[in-house]
């Protein structure tokens, strides 16, 4: 199971929100993690530390091209192995 909520605000849009969130579509596909749901929200209130995301209600900020992989694994695939 995992929700993915990811801030398509302005301001995160012009950090890459719409990267990241290619990125974690990529990842599900790679790991048939097809219970895995990505959603958008509109500002979370904390533009400055963009791009911000939710993953299962936990609140990541300064989610970039560079590191969405690794968030996605240490959040989504180490649960999945427990
Ligand atoms: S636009 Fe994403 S937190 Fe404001």
């Amino acid at each position: 199971m995992g929700e993915i909520i990811i801030c398509v605000g302005s301001s995160c849009h012009l950090k890459g929100s719409e990267k990241v969130i290619e990125i974690f579509k990529e990842e599900i596909k790679k790991h048939n993690l097809d219970q895995v749901e990505i959603s958008g929200s509109f500002c979370q209130g904390n533009c400055t530390e963009g791009v911000n995301i939710e993953i299962n209600g936990q609140k990541i900020e300064a989610v970039n091209e560079e590191n969405a992989q690794e968030i996605f694994k240490k959040h989504l695939l180490s649960e999945k192995n427990e």
